[in-house]
């Protein structure tokens, strides 16, 4: 039996221009996608071997996936196998490329006469082609995608599973145009490819690679390094090649670059240890944001000294700070924490309901000067500190980006769910 790595190859499940999927019959539900130093483009019409591109491909297509992994969304990609092949779950593909844009270039200004290169999309545009090389990949509307009634694992892809992927598309842009940002580099287009697992569950598959979007280093076309430079080769030498492979090792070599640091921090102060539970619930919203936590016993009542020091030392720090100030009945922590310190500071008071008008106002009526905001509810003190900590973070952004969409997602199914009952 063939092997690759240390997984031994099942039957041939799909062979393409660039990749072979192989069944694994020892990891049930799973393939291995095994890259091709093959570079093609317009169809397969253009098409040169190109040594190294199979691992760079390979490479770049595990990084982009582990961010989008770590982001929440849910992706067939489980695991770099070797150099160049990856282990990813078998699905069953759905014949759609969906293509999102932030810049009007390419084959959108031909199908859109008028409109000028750089044309600024916001929302992302948004289209979706058939894949259909004999025919060149017609645009499809939403329409004939949803007439197509596509069955893949047991889902029929209707107006709702539409819907999701639109969405999703938008989401996965957005986030890898903000990675990409961090390198000055600016996100203009790009294509991804949706897959059914065995579960019907709807996820990001195929790969990302260079072949996949426009890349334009500091917004400037000619500074291009995706798969554009080969596309606009009229003839193809050695010397055009090697460029075309450096320009790729290139932006795998930058995503290295894209995990963004890991220094924020949030600090919940509590003005007495009996409000722990109520910490711990803002605590726990917060690491599921990817944000760490300490939690502190500070009273600026009883303990005022100790409490600046505290402050002090997380200020010195060299980390992002927001602090977060609990404390119940008259809430001086809070404000004292916001007159003696630029961080940000969120009042989020453990309230007891029967009274809430009297002790609110302790957090809320501040004096002049002070700038904290107030909270009632322990998630919204995370969600709030979230917010200012992902204007550094692309990654704590991202989370947040895919909360709304998996808020947004639950109650769509949910919907369809009672429709068809
Ligand atoms: N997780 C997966 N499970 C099963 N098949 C997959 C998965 N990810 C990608 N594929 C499929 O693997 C096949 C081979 O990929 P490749 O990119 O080489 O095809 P291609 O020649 O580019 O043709 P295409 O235009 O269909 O992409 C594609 O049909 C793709 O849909
Ligand atoms: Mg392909």
């Amino acid at each position: 039996m063939a092997t690759v790595g240390d997984y031994k190859l099942g039957t041939l499940i799909i062979e393409g221009k660039t990749k072979q999927v192989y069944d694994l019959p020892q990891v049930p539900g799973h393939a291995i996608l095994v890259s091709k130093d093959r570079i093609t483009a317009g169809d397969g019409v253009k098409s040169h071997a190109l040594e190294g591109k199979a691992v760079i491909s390979n490479k770049t297509n595990a990084k982009v996936f582990e961010i989008l992994n770590c982001a929440g969304i849910k992706t067939a990609f489980v695991k770099i196998a070797t150099d160049n092949s990856f282990i990813a779950k078998k699905c069953a593909m759905i014949p759609i490329e969906w293509v999102t844009r932030r810049l009007a270039t390419g084959s959108f200004l031909k199908r859109h006469t008028g409109v000028p290169e750089g044309y600024r999309f916001y929302p992302p545009k948004f289209e979706t082609f058939y894949k259909d090389d004999a025919n060149h990949d017609p645009q499809w509307s939403e329409e004939q995608i949803v007439s197509a009634e596509f069955k893949v694992n047991g889902l029929t892809i209707g107006q709702t599973e539409y819907e999701i992927m639109r969405k999703m598309s938008i989401l996965i842009f957005e986030i890898l145009e903000k990675a990409w940002a961090t390198r000055n580099c600016a996100l203009i287009d790009m294509k991804v490819e949706y897959g059914v697992d065995e579960n019907g569950e709807i996820l990001l598959a195929d790969i990302i690679d260079s072949d996949s979007w426009r890349l334009w280093p500091s917004g400037d076309k000619r500074l291009m390094v995706d798969k554009q430079v080969y596309r606009n080769l009229q003839s193809v030498t050695q010397s055009d090649l090697d460029t075309v492979k450096r320009n790729f090792e290139l932006v795998r070599e930058q995503l290295d670059h894209l995990i963004p640091k890991n220094d924020n921090m949030v600090v919940i102060l509590m003005g007495s240890p009996s409000d722990s539970d109520h910490c711990n619930n803002i605590k726990k919203h917060c690491t599921a944001l990817g944000i760490n936590v300490d939690i502190r016993v500070a009273s600026a009542h009883k303990s005022t000294e100790e409490t600046l020091k505290i402050v002090k030392y997380y200020e010195s720090l060299p980390l992002q700070v927001v602090f977060i100030a609990v404390a119940g009945r008259s809430n001086g922590l809070g404000p004292v924490l916001s007159a003696n310190c630029t961080s940000p500071v969120i009042n989020c008071p453990p309230v007891k309901m029967d009274n809430v008008d009297k002790d609110i106002w302790s957090s809320l009526n501040v004096p002049s000067g002070l700038g904290c905001s107030t909270v009632m509810y322990p998630e919204a003190a995370a969600l709030n500190a979230a917010q200012m900590l992902a204007l550094n973070n692309y990654m704590i952004w991202s989370k947040l980006r895919v909360r709304l969409f998996d808020n947004c997602t639950s109650i769509v199914k949910a919907d369809q769910k009672i429709q068809k009952a």
